[in-house]
């Protein structure tokens, strides 16, 4: 075993990692034959509704939705295509994202890995004329045109987990599980998932096709799920996928007042937590991730990463990036381990500090939760 391969072992132990196997394809990118890396796996979900996974995904969704100005296509597909190299088996797209084309990216960047790692998805959204409204639509109907669709355009037979977006308040949520179920039994759809919902939901939505995993939004910044989602997902056998786990690149350190978001095309303009004032007051937050990494020869993005999947080992963080430097830093995440000492010392250190701004406007706030 030579050093590297020696390395990643006794790290991943640390970590806690489920699983660790050889994870990345060998595959000739841009005419370059790569070499299979060694990744952490972790385990979404018990039983018969497990999903083995890279224990760090990657969003897919600010490759061309919400997160502004990004890189040519061609450039985003060699991205998700070194991903692949790298290890990554979790891919996170939705049919709202753009609408349509992320769906597109992925399938047309990550198609030919099919069977070898998996690109999950959502429903809920209505969408008119390629917009989307804002309502919800988790109709059964409309729950099995988008699974028809979403496998069109990801070029795949067939949705490794399937999640509802946000919570239909016109639609039961047993008719949601139902619907998914039965698209279980036809074979498009081998997993269930919910984002944002409320324990009572879980409860309910689990009763009827278990649930294989939770993505909600969770990090140093917003740590609400701590109360009672990851606890009925700890109780139920349910795996976490932590969204936004860098608070959309703030906790990444490189955004400051004077960033300037896309107005056409990032919806963090639209935040209360990313107006300039709540930038200038948050940033101290990152100071205290940077004065902790600095000591530890990590970066802020790293010590917030290594937080999250120190946490608990059914959590699978999916952060986004357009960038081959902030993949490989984000993926080193997983090689870190905190002691218990170092885990306190960095929620007390942000825990003193004030968060200005509230994560989402009133409007949005209220379609979570429920
Ligand atoms: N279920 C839901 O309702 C929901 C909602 C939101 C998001 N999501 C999912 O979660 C995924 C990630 O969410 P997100 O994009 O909102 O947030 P994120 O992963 O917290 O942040 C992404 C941003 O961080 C920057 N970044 C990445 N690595 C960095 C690093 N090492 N240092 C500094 N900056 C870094 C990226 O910019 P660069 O391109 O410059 O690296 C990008 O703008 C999405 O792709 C999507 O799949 C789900």
């Amino acid at each position: 075993m030579n050093k590297n391969r020696r390395e990643f072992f006794k790290n991943a132990g640390m970590t806690g990692a489920a699983l660790l196997t050889v994870s990345g394809i060998d595959h000739v990118a841009q005419g370059q034959t790569v070499t299979p890396q060694l990744f952490p796996h972790r385990i979404l979900g018990t039983g018969k509704n497990a999903f083995e996974v890279s224990a760090l995904g990657f969003g897919v969704m600010g490759m061309s939705y919400n997160r502004g100005i990004h890189p040519d296509k061609p450039a985003l597909i060699k991205l998700l295509r070194q991903a692949v190299d790298r290890g990554v088996t979790l891919f996170d797209t939705a049919e709202i994202y753009g609408p349509f084309v992320n769906e597109q990216l992925a399938g047309e960047a990550l198609s030919q890995f099919k069977n070898k790692i998996s690109v999950t998805t959502k429903f809920g959204h209505e969408i008119i004329n390629r917009k989307g409204t804002g309502k919800q639509n988790s109709r059964p109907e409309n729950i099995r045109k988008v699974a028809e669709e979403s496998l069109k355009r990801l070029k795949i037979e067939v949705i490794d987990l399937f999640y509802q977006h946000r919570f239909d308040p016109n639609v039961s949520i047993e008719d949601v599980a139902g619907t998914v179920k039965e698209l279980i039994k036809e074979g498009k759809v081998k997993h269930f998932g919910l984002c944002e919902v409320s324990a009572q939901t879980i409860r309910r939505a689990h009763a009827v096709q278990p649930v294989t995993a939770i993505q909600s939004e969770y990090h140093l910044m917003h740590r609400d799920v701590e109360k009672e989602i990851l606890p009925v997902c700890e109780e139920l056998g349910i795996g976490f996928v932590p969204y936004s786990p860098l608070n959309r690149g703030f906790l990444g350190g490189d955004i400051t007042e004077y960033t300037k978001f896309d107005s056409g095309n990032d919806n963090r303009n639209t935040l209360p937590r990313f107006t300039p004032e709540a930038i200038r007051a948050n940033l101290r937050i990152v100071e205290e991730l940077h004065q902790f990494g600095r000591t530890r020869g990590i970066t802020a993005a790293q010590v917030a990463l290594a937080w999250l999947l120190a946490q608990k080992s059914w959590i699978v963080p999916i952060p986004g990036t357009t960038k081959l430097s902030h993949l490989e830093e984000n993926l080193h995440a997983a090689e870190i381990a905190f002691s218990p000492e170092e885990l306190r010392k960095i929620e007390t250190a942000v825990s003193k500090k004030e968060i200005v701004g509230d994560r989402y406007p009133a409007e949005q706030q209220k379609q979570v939760g429920h």
